[in-house]
């Protein structure tokens, strides 16, 4: 794992675009994992910015999200859909063809995460994965517990990713309980993960997927074992390691 620490919230967002930047520069038709929450939105901001400034080209590349909430239909602005489309995939020239999210209105969840990664697999697979990390270390939303080998699933939420998500909602019961997420398994075969972080209440989580057991009940420690990582948090999340 290669862990960069930054002096702040826009700097990880400028280490993390650089790096997408890069990897779309050289490669065009780039694979591209990406995750919704607020973690993210300095470095789409600075994607869009250099897409603006010095035209860096998104025509040929392929973006696959993380997850969606189970019941959330694209045009509710509380789905990643929505998210995607108003915080990044607006602001650049993305064909709407080449970006995919998990369906959350669909009929049959076992068939659209089947749906999803043979859809990934035959782009070529995932490129670059862009993470976050809840407070208590999931990934997409693969909460404690879940087995490292799962693909794209069906997850039921946990209460504290219930309270931490409720921020975006007028109130916690509005949160979705379900949601179809990506699995541990689909995350680790990409080729090069970034996981960003900021503040201190991800210190904890930030500290278990670095230093800690590589363990179900911490699934971002499982990057560990992966062969191409680069940690990118802000010296509040880092106050642990
Ligand atoms: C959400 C998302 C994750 C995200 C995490 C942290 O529940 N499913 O993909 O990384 O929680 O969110 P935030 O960046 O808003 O703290």
């Amino acid at each position: 794992m290669r862990i960069i620490i930054t002096d702040s919230y826009e700097k990880m967002g400028l280490e993390a675009a650089n790096i997408v930047a890069g990897q779309v520069y050289l490669k065009p038709d780039s694979v591209l994992g990406l995750a919704t929450g607020s973690t993210p939105v300095s470095m789409y901001q600075r994607l869009a910015a250099v897409h603006k400034t010095v035209g860096l080209d998104f025509s040929e590349v392929t973006t696959f999200n993380l997850d969606e909430y189970i019941g959330m239909s694209p045009d509710n602005p509380q789905s990643y859909h929505y998210f995607m489309q108003e915080n990044f995939f607006k602001h650049i020239n993305i064909r709407p063809e080449n970006v995919y999210l998990p369906n959350g209105m669909a009929e049959d969840m076992i068939a659209e995460g089947e749906r999803y990664e043979k859809l990934i697999a035959a782009k070529g697979g995932i490129d670059l994965q862009v993470l976050g990390i809840g407070q208590n270390a999931h990934i997409g939303f693969n909460e404690p517990d879940v087995k490292f080998a799962a693909t794209t699933h069906k997850v039921e939420l946990d209460e504290e990713t219930i309270q931490a998500n409720s921020r975006f909602f007028a109130s916690a019961s509005e949160v979705p309980r379900y949601a179809i997420s990506m699995g541990i398994k689909t995350i680790m075969m990409a080729e090069h993960v970034i996981l960003l972080a900021n503040g201190k209440n991800k210190a904890k989580a930030v500290y278990k997927a670095v230093c800690g057991d590589v363990t179900p009940e911490a699934p971002a420690s499982i990057l560990q074992l992966h062969r191409d990582v680069a940690v990118i948090v802000d010296e509040a999340a880092a106050s642990l390691l």
